[in-house]
């Protein structure tokens, strides 16, 4: 219909057509996404999701009944996937079937501790929660996929929904990221959610927002004995206590002051009674930095410090580093444009904060490593709920008053992509679907 129609109508109506119906669409995606997701049915279908997760958390790589969750609602949308990817990750298909392709990510992964909420969807698994939020996660993108599946007429390219394993430290993002489910896919988006903000704001920058994270662990050996007779033995907590004590000159004194680095020693595990000095100390800590480079030489003298430090106490270490390291999220500058475009036709251009860099990390750094990514927060707080605790606290609560905007921004990040990226001449029907 458009081939036929064009050539009839003078060049520069064409052109002011295709320039007002570019505007349009701007507006379209983002207002209607807002409406639908705050629908009492879909509203409900969320929160529904969110609750069934909530009342039974999984850890990294055994989320086998959230996976089956989220391919029973693929395949009750009409939604095709391939599963299972990285043991029980899922990636759904919407739209053309053709480029371009853009992709919106969830998390699906608990926490190993106990929910100290009380409430009537509380863990069902003890020492087991979603005190993270991945539960709201995985609830927003399947009503960002049962949305775009309605409106998939209008979807000028293909949506992946990628909901991955094994975000809390077992890299579950680069096991997808290797199984090559980004192969031909332009950009992908994630979010959190976010106790610091107001409920109907989000918060993001261009450029690093979370750092890199790498973890150590060190076996430092002595010979042990009577602690009344410390001539005898050769003490490893001692030597220790100096390891620790060496490691924080590492960032106070070799980094640049103006460049956040961290170096934390978390774990300090050595004898158990009053008079009895150990064989052995076992340390573990964190370290973080925004640059490759700066990550590679921590790394480089945390080893050497801890190997050295034991050496003048007679002492033997062993430096264990724990794969894989997170990389910095690094959120692409044009993505950024693109998003502030779209959550401001949402939210007003009030509602977009700024988001300060921190030193924690986010698995989602490996796919915004491979291909241009971008990770936003969506704010949850407000009157209503009182205060929120942060994530990682047995008192974290989601409010679920947040789930349209999470759901509704994912949809129209990718609608709205696709269509400002749309290859070659405007389909006049999607008979293929
Ligand atoms: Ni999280």
């Amino acid at each position: 219909m458009m081939s036929s129609f064009f050539p009839r109508i003078p060049l520069f109506l064409t052109f002011l057509l295709l320039l007002s119906s570019h505007h349009a669409v701007r507006a379209e995606f983002p207002s209607k996404f807002l409406n639908m997701a705050k629908s009492p049915e879909q509203f409900e279908y969320m929160v529904r999701i969110r609750r069934t997760l909530h009342e039974n958390p999984e850890l990294g790589y055994e989320e086998f009944e959230t996976s089956k969750l989220i391919r029973n609602e693929l395949d009750r949308m009409g939604i095709p996937y391939k599963s299972p990817i990285a043991i029980t990750g899922v990636v759904g298909y919407v739209g053309t079937g053709h480029p371009p392709f853009v992709a919106i990510r969830a998390d699906m992964d608990a926490l190993a501790m106990q929910e100290a909420v009380e409430w009537e969807h509380k863990s069902k698994v003890p020492g087991r929660m979603h005190a993270c939020g991945h539960d709201a996660h995985v609830a927003m993108l399947l009503g960002a996929a049962k949305m775009l599946q309605e409106n998939r007429m209008d979807l000028e390219g293909t949506v992946l929904l990628v909901f991955q394993p094994a975000e809390e430290g077992g890299g579950g993002a680069k096991k997808m990221v290797e199984a090559g489910i980004l192969e031909n896919v332009d950009a992908i988006f994630g979010l959190h959610v976010s106790t610091r903000h107001p409920l109907g704001a989000v918060a993001a920058n261009s450029g690093p927002i979370l750092a890199g994270n790498g973890f150590f662990e060190a076996k430092i050996t002595g010979k042990g004995g009577h602690a009344a007779i410390p001539q005898q033995i050769i003490d490893p907590v001692v030597a220790s206590s100096s390891i620790i004590v060496s490691l924080q000159h590492l960032v106070s004194r070799e980094t640049d002051p103006l460049d956040s680095q961290v170096v934390t020693v978390g774990k300090f595990q050595g004898g158990r009674t009053f008079n009895v000095i150990p064989d052995t100390v076992t340390l573990g800590g964190t370290f973080r930095a925004f640059s490759k480079e700066n990550f590679m030489q921590l790394k480089h003298r945390i080893e050497e410090v801890i190997i050295r430090q034991a050496g003048v106490q007679r002492c033997n270490a062993s430096v264990n580093f724990l794969s894989p390291f997170y990389p910095a999220t690094i959120n692409d500058a044009h993505l950024d444009k693109h998003f502030r475009a779209v959550a401001e036709t949402m939210l007003g251009d009030g509602n977009i904060k700024d988001l300060q860099a921190s030193m924690g990390a986010e698995d989602f750094a490996f796919f915004a490593e491979a291909i241009p990514g971008y990770f936003y927060f969506v704010g949850m707080a407000n009157e209503t709920e009182g205060l929120l605790e942060s994530g990682h606290s047995p008192y974290f609560r989601v409010n679920e008053a947040a789930l349209p905007y999470g759901a509704a921004l994912q949809a129209s990040l990718a609608a709205t992509y696709l269509r400002e990226h749309r290859q070659g001449p405007v389909p006049s029907s999607h008979d293929e679907l």
